[in-house]
């Protein structure tokens, strides 16, 4: 049986990612993905950062599982097997001591913290906060309020649909977010706009 699951926007939008992140990622250790979605991103990045490790995780297990297929269906020996990781967590799996492909020197979320509760940005800057080194880096993918105001009117209505699906879902205020990293020691560098009226956000440990 074939777990793949296929999400059109990742697939429109992996091209630009990448050639915002090629230039900024470390050269090298292990880039943990958090929320890897389908697994779309993560087949496509892992064979173009190598020596990188490109490390896949979810929360949701049907996800999990079509990561894992993806995986198999276009293999990259620098690929590792997807973790189940909620961001949410006090401690993360690759915490544990038995975790064996440290560094993590660099942390890839996208569009994660506007269709879930507030305590995922939470929780993703604390996680990054406790396991980046000093110089690593956090990208954080998604749209984006500006002083409270959208920055097209199509995300004015993508975002009562989320609030449709859930009142804590919501295109997140940056400065709300900036505040977040801030709290864990995380520098924000720059914000690149992106196709689709997204944005790439670069931080990095102090
Ligand atoms: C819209 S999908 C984005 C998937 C992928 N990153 C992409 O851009 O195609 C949102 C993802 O956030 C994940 N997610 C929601 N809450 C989470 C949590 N507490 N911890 C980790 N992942 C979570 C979901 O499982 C889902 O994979």
């Amino acid at each position: 049986m074939d777990r793949r699951q296929f999400a059109p926007a990742t697939e429109r939008n992996r091209e630009p990612i990448f050639d915002a992140l090629k230039g900024w990622l470390p050269s090298l250790g292990t880039v943990l993905e958090i929320a890897s979605g389908s697994g779309e991103h993560a087949v496509f990045f892992a064979p173009k950062v190598k020596p990188l490790k490109w490390q896949p995780s979810n929360f949701d297990r049907e996800q999990i599982d079509s990561v894992t297929d993806w995986r198999a269906y276009k293999p990259s020996d620098n690929l590792l097997p997807p973790v189940k990781l909620d961001v949410t967590g006090k401690k993360w799996p690759v915490e544990s001591e038995t975790y064996e492909n440290l560094p993590i020197t660099a942390i890839f979320n996208a569009n994660m913290i506007h269709i879930s509760p507030w305590q995922t940005c939470e929780g993703l800057m604390a996680g990054a906060g406790r396991i980046l080194p000093t110089g690593g880096r956090l990208f954080l993918y998604g749209p984006f309020k500006f002083n409270g105001r959208h920055t097209a009117a199509s995300n004015e209505k993508f975002e009562s649909w989320l609030k449709s699906l859930d009142p804590g879902y919501g295109v997140r205020d940056v400065e709300a977010v900036l505040k977040e990293a801030s709290k864990n020691d995380l520098r924000h560098l720059l914000a690149r706009p992106m196709p689709a009226n997204n944005f790439l956000h670069l931080f990095e440990k102090n």
